[in-house]
């Protein structure tokens, strides 16, 4: 996890807030759960790193969320927030949660080339979702 080492040497800190490097340092919800109801990991193809996701469902609730991967700090600390900010959410309802939203909660001024790196973690979450809901054949 977090090989990247984006620390204050190369003036790129000022751009990330307490919140974020925090998250990066600490990961909330990191390692794998013991039987997932489902999991998906996304990557980069900018870069390589990859997020996956693990949730467990209860009553078409997200009743845990955890990660493993390997990314750069903004992945990082999106992936600890998203599993934070997920829980208990309906995953029926489709909204989850925006783009805007988990962006915000970064608290940080991500530049737009640095949206994937965000992102990452929600497109994993996202392709949860829907492989979850996808209605099971062959059973
Ligand atoms: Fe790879 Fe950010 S540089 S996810």
């Amino acid at each position: 996890m977090g090989n990247k080492n984006e620390n204050a040497t190369d003036g790129r800190q000022m751009l990330y807030s307490d919140t974020l490097l925090d998250h990066f340092r600490n990961p909330r919800n990191y390692g794998s759960l013991p039987s997932p109801d489902v999991a998906y990991e996304e990557f980069n193809p900018l870069c390589g790193d990859r997020i996956r996701i693990e949730l467990k469902i209860s009553d078409n609730r997200i009743a845990a969320a955890r990660f493993v991967g390997d990314g750069c700090a903004i992945s990082i600390a999106a992936a600890s927030l998203l599993t934070e900010l997920v829980l208990g959410v309906e995953i029926a309802s489709g909204a989850l949660i925006s783009d805007e939203e988990l962006i915000a909660s970064l608290k940080s001024d991500i530049k737009p080339s640095r949206m994937k790196c965000a992102l990452l973690p929600l497109e994993a979450l996202r392709s949860c979702v829907k492989v979850y809901r996808r209605p099971k054949t062959g059973a």
